[in-house]
């Protein structure tokens, strides 16, 4: 059989994320996946600079992740939620708990990141509304946010960057602060607080919470800000009687060299969003926790009950992989990890900065990014092949050409990641 098949057909029927089926854009078939090798159908092995959007931190085709899922398919695939209970889920959620900060004791298990906003949002406007105050009903976001496709999370992700703004007259209306742009506690100034501080005690009787990326803004243009900013919004918050969303759907377990970025401002949130690395890659699973405050206050009504609950709501096999995944997680030297890769990725990314397209180079644990001056959208008709040519799987963005690869890389890969990087911007430069 034709090794293009595939492709014609993919081109011809399948969407693919934010794509075009009148314009299709390029695609490679992968046929399997191991460590941190993708294998394509022509035989080629690109190493793999996305983690599959920051999710697969073990590599891929990891036996334990594999022996988990193998197991748990032969005990029971799913079974549903809705007055049935397994191990698999009662264990995940002792380990998300154990592993968050102590105030978060509930857990929803939601079948996407963005599911798990929508439920977010759902908990805080539910929270309200059973202390007898239907109007809190708006949430304050910044700008540059996004936290997801689905209406809830499309309405409080950047309402003007260009990936939701045709749905704009469809979607609830919120509140927007300026993104945060302090990138350290130590250059902070009352004024980088200003507007949002404005914003929340103006509308304080409207607003059911704040809902935050915590330190690094991903793909509303992969943007680092400073622990400061989030402590002034969790007082913020407290002042008026707003509950705090943390999405640390992109950052959460291990990425920005914490386990989840909060710690880094030592502050918790009301609500905690994660997903993407919970099962190590291996399936969509995500999750909403939170706190004693928002479950009792949820529970003021009388009833207590949450109003969600999807087909696949907690399923097993993926919560028996999410298991194995954190304690791969736990019982690697992950910290470790991240701090190698955070150095080997300044000291090989960092001189970008002097070529004349690159804007701004930034690194922060397992992420690096090179911010061009010029977005790349023209480029796109030969980019992608020109990035696995060079033996690699890097997918930029806009303006943006940037790195999270799997924790396992090692030196030698990684370099073949950012050297890939600098031969991408000199050939955009001829
Ligand atoms: C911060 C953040 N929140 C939410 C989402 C949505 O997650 P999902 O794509 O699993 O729905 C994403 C996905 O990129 C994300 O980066």
């Amino acid at each position: 059989m034709d090794k293009n098949n595939n492709l014609i057909f993919d081109a011809q029927h399948i969407w693919h994320p934010y794509s075009s089926i009148a314009k299709p854009s390029c695609i490679h078939e992968v046929v399997s996946a191991d460590g941190v090798r993708l294998s394509l159908n022509d035989g080629r092995e690109i190493i793999d600079g996305m983690s599959s959007w920051w999710s697969t931190i073990h590599g891929y085709n990891h036996p334990r992740l594999n022996a988990a899922a193998k197991e748990q398919i032969d005990q029971m695939s799913h079974v549903m939620f809705g007055g049935l209970t397994h191990q698999p889920a009662v264990d995940l959620s002792r380990k998300l708990i154990e592993m968050t900060a102590a105030p978060l004791q509930t857990v929803f298990l939601a079948d996407s990141g963005s599911i798990a906003v929508e439920v977010a949002i759902k908990m805080a406007i539910q929270y309200h509304f059973a202390q007898g105050q239907p109007n809190k009903q708006r949430l304050l976001s910044v700008h540059n946010a996004y936290h997801g496709d689905t209406f809830g999370a499309m309405a409080v992700s950047d309402p003007e960057n260009g990936m939701h703004n045709m749905f704009e007259h469809v979607l609830p209306k919120h509140l927007f602060a300026p993104a945060p742009s302090c990138k350290n506690d130590e250059d902070w100034q009352e004024s980088d607080i200003a507007e949002f501080k404005k914003l929340i005690s103006e509308n304080q009787h409207e607003l059911a919470a704040v809902i935050l990326e915590p330190l690094v803004q991903g793909a509303g243009g992969m943007r680092f800000y400073c622990p400061e900013y989030l402590r002034q919004v969790r007082a913020l918050c407290d002042q008026y009687d707003v509950l705090l969303i943390l999405d640390e759907i992109a950052t959460g377990f291990g990425r920005t060299g914490s386990l989840f970025a909060y710690e880094q401002a030592d502050i918790c949130p009301d609500i905690l969003c994660v997903g993407k690395a919970l099962t190590g890659g291996y399936m969509t699973l995500a999750a909403t926790l939170c706190n004693d405050k928002v479950v009792k206050g949820i529970a003021a009504d009388g009833s207590g009950v949450l109003m969600h609950g999807p087909t696949f709501m907690g399923n097993p096999l993926a919560c028996r992989v999410a298991c194995e995944s954190l304690d791969l997680l736990l019982e690697s030297d992950w910290q470790q990890q991240i701090k190698t890769i955070e150095q080997q990725l300044i000291n090989e990314l960092m001189p970008y900065q002097s070529m004349d397209l690159v804007k701004d180079v930034r690194v922060k644990g397992a992420i690096g990014v090179v911010e061009l001056h010029q977005p790349l959208d023209e480029q796109m008709d030969w980019l992608p092949k020109f990035i696995v040519d060079q033996g690699v799987w890097i997918r930029p963005f806009r303006n943006l050409i940037y790195i999270m690869p799997p924790y396992i890389i090692n030196e030698d890969d990684l370099t073949r990641l950012t050297r890939a990087i600098g031969k991408i911007i000199e050939r955009l430069s001829n």
